[in-house]
């Protein structure tokens, strides 16, 4: 299993090598010990579809490479070359397939056990003082505004709206104050809650300053 894990590690990391807006490797990384603690505290699921499916869950994405088709298949190539079988490979894709947060947004995707703590593994990353630099990593990388007072959140995230410019700190009310709610295991949930908390005094702190307060 760990020789598995470590050969699809190293394949993961070549096709994130040139990725630096928030889904690097180190992103990678952390999800896949989120996916292992709440595997752990919910005594739930497939252990190694769960990290394999946290492992793979960013390199077949149109924001990512340029063709998903042929990323698609070089998955499922190092996946067999690796002795993974077709159902597990199935599950594995079903799961990359249905957890990303756009894809979600106007159809909720029913997920396995396994993809659903994939899910919020992945979500744990978008929050709580990771969550913060990523959400800054990302305006910067994207040519965004940090804060703009004149420019209020939108009520609703729509798919088609979700990739329009928006400033970082309104992105916290459009998407990372709401994603705790959404999370789907309790484990996830508690986790959430505090980096949540975290976000609010942060932001409270920033507009604080703004002000030229504290
Ligand atoms: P997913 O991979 O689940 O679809 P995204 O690609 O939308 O997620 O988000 C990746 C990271 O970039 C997250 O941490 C997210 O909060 C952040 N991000 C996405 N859109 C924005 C934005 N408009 N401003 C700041 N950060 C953003
Ligand atoms: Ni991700």
């Amino acid at each position: 299993m760990q020789r598995q894990i470590e050969a699809i590690e190293q394949f993961v990391r070549t096709q994130l090598a040139a990725e630096h807006s928030g889904h690097g490797f180190d992103h990678i990384q952390r999800v896949v010990t989120n996916a292992r603690l709440i595997q752990q505290k919910e005594s739930a699921g497939n252990l190694m579809t769960i990290i394999l499916a946290a492992m793979l869950h960013d390199v077949i994405d149109e924001k990512i490479v340029p063709d998903v088709e042929q990323a698609r298949q070089k998955v499922s190539a190092v996946l067999t070359d690796n002795g993974i079988e077709e159902d597990q490979q199935m599950a594995i894709l079903d799961i990359i397939d249905h957890i990303s947060f756009a894809k979600n947004i106007n159809q909720h995707q029913t997920l396995s056990i396994e993809g659903q703590i994939v899910q919020d593994a992945d979500r744990l990353d978008a929050i709580g003082a990771i969550g913060i630099g990523r959400a800054f990593m990302y305006g910067g990388a994207h040519n965004g505004v940090a804060y703009d007072p004149e420019r209020q959140p939108r009520t609703e995230l729509t798919k088609a709206n979700y990739r329009e410019p928006a400033t970082v700190v309104n992105h916290f009310y459009e998407k990372l104050f709401k994603l705790a709610a959404t999370m789907n295991t309790q484990a996830a949930r508690e986790v959430a809650q505090a980096r949540t908390d975290f976000m609010h005094q942060f932001i409270n702190q920033y507009l604080a300053e703004w002000e030229g307060q504290r």
